[in-house]
């Protein structure tokens, strides 16, 4: 069996990438926390941290791996405003490190980056529009962007937004938060300017396991196929989950005082995914049943 090194193995790609993979790959499973969120006996789980560029490379070299996917990263949007070191250090100097270690042994990277490197002026965008990162945390990003690009190893970047899904133990995340409230009958606003392609993190992982079998070395856009406002977002879930949708009002983002700005007229072109990697993406109907046979209190 290939081998594969995925990184952030908690989180919630990081638990999807693992249990897909899992069954046709040697995978090991490396994240910061003592022990594996999952009780998944496929894989290795060993505590590793990106940063630490020596430990890294005595956990990853004895294992070998083939190929490297990275899903570990700071994902604290408006926290990256001010903790600026932190979300660099891991950011950015966790994919350096990983590329020194990854070099030592011709590993190929699949890294993942965001939409939050782009302005949000003018999108949907494309693979080669010019980024324009308007927070601290799309500047990571996109300098972690551009760390690969400098190297001289194979690799991939799959970009993605508004990212969901139901795992263990992960931070709430956009779907699962307003699931939440609204069974506990709490009223909620939500922003109807804030535009995107809400994505679930099982397809990001069906995606990014195509791109490895068809070893497609290149930058895509990879998210769920409907571009819709977060408010309308809103709407849908509740429908799926059969929830009250009179509790959520709209509002504007300006409202919000949110830490970090926000890219509003976001959403990704998908033609080069489904041109180069035949991959047609679901709608958001689809992917939110899917999460429903998943989500359940
Ligand atoms: N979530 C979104 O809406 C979104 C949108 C666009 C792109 N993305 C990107 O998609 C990727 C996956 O996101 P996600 O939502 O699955 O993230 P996540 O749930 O926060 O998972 C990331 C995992 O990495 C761990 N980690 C943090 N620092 C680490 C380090 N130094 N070494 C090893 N592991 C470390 C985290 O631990 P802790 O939880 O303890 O920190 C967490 O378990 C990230 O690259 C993110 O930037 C996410």
């Amino acid at each position: 069996m290939e081998k594969v090194l995925i990184t952030g193995a908690n989180g919630l790609l990081g638990q999807k990438c693992v249990s897909l993979f899992s069954p046709d790959y040697e995978v090991l499973g490396i994240d910061i926390h003592d022990n594996s969120f999952t009780k998944n006996s496929k894989y290795v789980y060993q505590k590793s941290d990106i940063t630490q560029r020596t430990a890294l490379r005595k956990v990853v070299l004895p294992f070998f791996p083939k190929y490297i996917i990275n899903t570990a990263a700071y994902t604290n949007v408006d926290a990256s405003e001010t903790n600026k070191e932190d979300c660099w250090k891991i950011n950015v100097e966790g994919v350096s490190n990983l590329i020194y270690v990854a070099s030592k042994i011709n590993a190929k990277i699949v890294h993942i980056s965001t939409d939050y490197i782009f302005d949000g002026e003018n999108g949907p965008y494309k693979e080669d529009d010019t980024p324009k990162p308007l927070g601290y945390y799309g500047k990571s990003k996109l300098a972690s962007e551009n760390e690969l690009l400098r190297c001289d190893l194979e690799f991939a970047i799959a970009r993605t937004m508004v990212l969901y899904g139901a795992a263990v133990n992960v931070r709430p995340n956009f779907v699962t938060w307003l699931i939440d409230k609204l069974r506990d009958k709490e009223k909620v606003t939500i922003v109807d300017d804030q535009f995107g392609n809400p994505t679930l993190a099982d397809d990001l992982a069906f995606a990014i396991k195509q791109i490895i079998e068809r070893e497609k070395w290149d930058i895509f856009h990879v998210s769920g196929s409907e571009l819709v406002d977060r408010y309308t977002f809103a709407i849908q879930i509740a429908d799926i989950f059969k929830l009250d949708k009179n509790l959520i009002t709209p509002i504007k983002t300006a409202d919000l005082n949110q830490q970090a700005p926000r890219p509003l007229k976001s959403g990704f072109i998908l033609d080069k995914l489904k041109e180069e990697l035949n991959l047609e993406m679901p709608t958001n109907e689809q992917s939110l049943k899917t999460m429903k046979k998943q989500y359940r209190k």
